[in-house]
């Protein structure tokens, strides 16, 4: 299964993604990730994305399309993948369209998040990961169940992202809104799309998606 979820910077895709690929060992493919990584590792493409990313503004569609393309090929996602984060862009889209009709697979479903922008500060502004295992907590929405310590993995060291500041927050929003937001047209026109309400609490969120994974 190759389902996408889409929705604003801090609607939810990486939390919900995490859980999916937990429950039904399906791979998370988040591009956000992907790039961090490569900005850490200081590859080619690290260090081309660095300072857009930190802008808040979108890296290139021939890179991300390149880096989706070899991921897809991976073994780990012969049982299908969660694509948080991409596409973002029309031509992305039409990019995903023409490599899974080459790489023989289908696209099952896109999953809008809907939010109000006026929550999605608060809660991009209050994430931390694992420094050790990746996994997502929030200062008042997602605390792990002993203060300090990973639920996951038992990790003592967190870290924030830097692009995580208000101030690029506004710029994020302002991309998804001119660059992203015209996908969800694009997906309705296929039949596609389907929408779950990301201003719900976050296990009534998992609730939601689970009930489209399971009608489709
Ligand atoms: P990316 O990493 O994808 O960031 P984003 O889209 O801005 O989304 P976020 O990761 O901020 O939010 P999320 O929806 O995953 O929310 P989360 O679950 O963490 O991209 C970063 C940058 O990389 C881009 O700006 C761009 O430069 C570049 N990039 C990436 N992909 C690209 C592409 N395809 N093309 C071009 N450039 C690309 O949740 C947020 C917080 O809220 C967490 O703390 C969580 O605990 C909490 N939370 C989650 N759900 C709820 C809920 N229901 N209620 C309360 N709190 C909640
Ligand atoms: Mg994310
Ligand atoms: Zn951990």
């Amino acid at each position: 299964m190759i389902l996408i979820l889409l929705g604003a910077p801090g609607a939810g895709k990486g939390t919900q993604a995490q859980r999916l690929q937990d429950k039904h060992g399906i791979v998370q493919l988040s591009t956000g990730d992907m790039l961090r990584a490569a900005v850490k590792a200081g590859t080619e493409i690290g260090l081309k994305a660095k300072a857009v990313m930190e802008r808040g503004e979108l890296v290139s569609d021939d890179i991300m399309t390149g880096i989706i393309s070899d991921r897809l090929d991976q073994p780990d996602c012969e049982k299908g993948a969660i694509l948080d984060g991409f596409p973002r862009t029309e031509a992305q889209a039409e990019a995903l369209d023409k490599m899974l009709a080459e790489k023989n697979l289908s696209l099952n479903v896109v999953i809008e998040m809907k939010t109000d922008d006026e929550v999605l500060v608060e809660r991009i502004t209050g994430r931390y990961t694992c420094a050790n295992c990746g996994a997502g907590y929030h200062d008042t929405f997602l605390k792990p169940a002993k203060e300090g310590v990973c639920d996951k993995c038992g990790g003592t060291e967190f870290s924030r992202r830097s692009d995580d500041k208000a101030e690029t927050v506004k710029s994020r929003l302002e991309a998804y809104h001119k660059q992203t937001a015209p996908l969800l047209p694009y997906y309705r026109e296929k039949g596609i799309l389907k929408q779950v309400d990301g201003m719900a609490e976050i296990d009534e969120v998992t609730r939601q998606i689970e009930g489209v994974i399971s009608s489709i």
